[in-house]
């Protein structure tokens, strides 16, 4: 897709991932809605945030209604918002659980769920979830955010297969560590973010990749983890 004039929401756009991919996508010429619960440090004419909290469906009805109505219809969707909780599955409290399900995954579901209407109006479009290495195998004490992220991947797998003859892609990435504020909530030996981390604007570029390519070529899985994610080893 040539992402020159393109409406594009990104969901959680304050900082980390979400606010890196809405730089590069100004870059590459989209019209940027940023749906999140805090606004980035971002001024650009083509960048318009829109506060959401993905987690509540009217919210999102209405942010999509703006955003419809003030850029257009949006043909591009990065499911970026997301957050994790640590801790044994018999000492999770109730209320961190389910804000984890609720932002990860039935927000993840709400913003689907208004942009696809849109996309098969215009005849195309791009999904983009960011799931985790954690949607691909088990890690202990973990299981909350695994779950979430597990759920991402099977949805986006589903949904791949839904929205193809649509001409829309849905593509499911799998970042590894990355050095954002991800793990101020997360209190594991060693996963404090560090410069060994893959960094934010990489991931960026990747989903920006993604929604560049020919209409007939479609990435449906991305993995991208750090190459030396314990720092370089001596040559
Ligand atoms: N960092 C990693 O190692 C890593 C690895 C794999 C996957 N991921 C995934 O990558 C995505 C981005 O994470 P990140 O690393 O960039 O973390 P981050 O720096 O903590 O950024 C998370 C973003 O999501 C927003 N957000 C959280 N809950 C929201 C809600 N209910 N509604 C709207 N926005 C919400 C946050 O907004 P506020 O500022 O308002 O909180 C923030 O802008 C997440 O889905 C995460 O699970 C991260």
């Amino acid at each position: 897709m040539d992402l020159k004039g393109k409406v594009a929401i990104v969901t959680g756009v304050s900082k980390g991932i979400g606010r890196e991919t809405v730089k590069q996508l100004l870059e590459a010429g989209a019209i940027v809605a940023g749906w999140g619960r805090t606004a980035p440090d971002i001024a650009h004419e083509n960048f318009h945030f829109i506060a959401t909290d993905v987690s509540d469906w009217e919210l999102v009805q209405g942010s999509y209604q703006t955003t419809k109505d003030t850029l257009g219809t949006p043909a591009v969707l990065v499911n970026n918002a997301g957050m994790g909780h640590q801790g044994l599955i018999h000492e999770m409290p109730v209320e961190q659980w389910r804000e984890m399900f609720d932002i990860n995954v039935h927000g993840l579901f709400y913003c689907i769920k208004v942009a696809v209407p849109g996309m098969i109006e215009l005849g195309e479009g791009h999904i983009i979830n960011i799931s985790s290495i954690a949607g691909t195998n088990g890690v202990k004490t973990m299981s909350g955010y695994v779950g979430t992220k597990h759920a991402v991947t099977g949805i986006g797998h589903s949904i791949f297969q839904e929205l193809r003859d649509y001409g829309i892609k849905v593509t499911t990435v799998y970042p590894g560590s990355v050095n954002t504020n991800f793990f101020d909530n997360i209190e594991f030996a060693n996963a404090n973010a560090n410069d060994n981390m893959m960094r934010p604007e990489d991931v960026a570029t990747s989903v920006v990749q993604c929604l560049q390519t020919f209409d007939n070529y479609h990435v449906v899985d991305l993995e991208v983890r750090p190459l030396w994610p314990k720092g370089r080893p001596n040559k």
